[in-house]
């Protein structure tokens, strides 16, 4: 029961690229893996929105936990590879821009990955790499990815 609950709160908002994020009361998604779609309350999210939509809710973690003192090892790189080729809402939009940003953005996360030092401060540089993309991709979740910085 418990678990359900959870499940239901992590897909609680919903996220568009051009708008601010709404408070849709959201039903069970239900996914379509031979498209790389899922039906998440009567709407198609790709398989890149999932994986975004995953990165934040692993990096809101991450920022919870450096913020409570801990030093956290994180194991995503392999699946946050997976910008690269994930199949987006709008395709038109992957364009060599945007390639070449989520190369910079993968980079500065394997630097955080290996960082065990100043991990607030490499934090906050690859969300920067998050919300350079995001400013010309895909304004709409940029103040909500603002939010996940670390103040130091
Ligand atoms: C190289 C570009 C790029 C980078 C880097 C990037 N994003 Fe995204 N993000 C996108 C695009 C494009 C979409 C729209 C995906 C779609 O709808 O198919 C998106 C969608 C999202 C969404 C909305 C998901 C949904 O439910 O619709 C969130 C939240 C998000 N990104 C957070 C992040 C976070 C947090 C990071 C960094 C840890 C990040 N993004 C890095 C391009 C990027």
């Amino acid at each position: 029961m418990k678990k359900s609950i959870f499940i239901i709160a992590l897909v609680a908002f919903i996220w568009s690229c051009n708008q601010h994020q709404d408070n849709a009361n959201v039903s069970k998604p239900s996914a379509d893996p031979e498209s790389g779609m899922a039906i998440i309350n009567g709407v198609e999210r790709s398989e890149l929105a999932l994986l975004m939509r995953k990165m934040y809710d692993e990096m809101k973690l991450v920022k919870d936990s450096i913020n409570r003192g801990y030093t956290v090892k994180t194991d995503f790189y392999d699946e946050f590879k997976r910008i690269q080729t994930a199949h987006a809402t709008e395709p038109e939009k992957i364009d060599d821009t945007y390639q070449a940003m989520a190369v910079a953005f993968l980079d500065n996360y394997a630097s955080f990955e290996q960082t065990a030092e100043n991990q607030t401060e490499a934090f906050n540089i690859m969300l920067q790499n998050c919300l350079v993309c995001h400013q010309q991709k895909c304004p709409g979740p940029v103040k909500a990815i603002n939010k996940l910085k670390i103040r130091p």
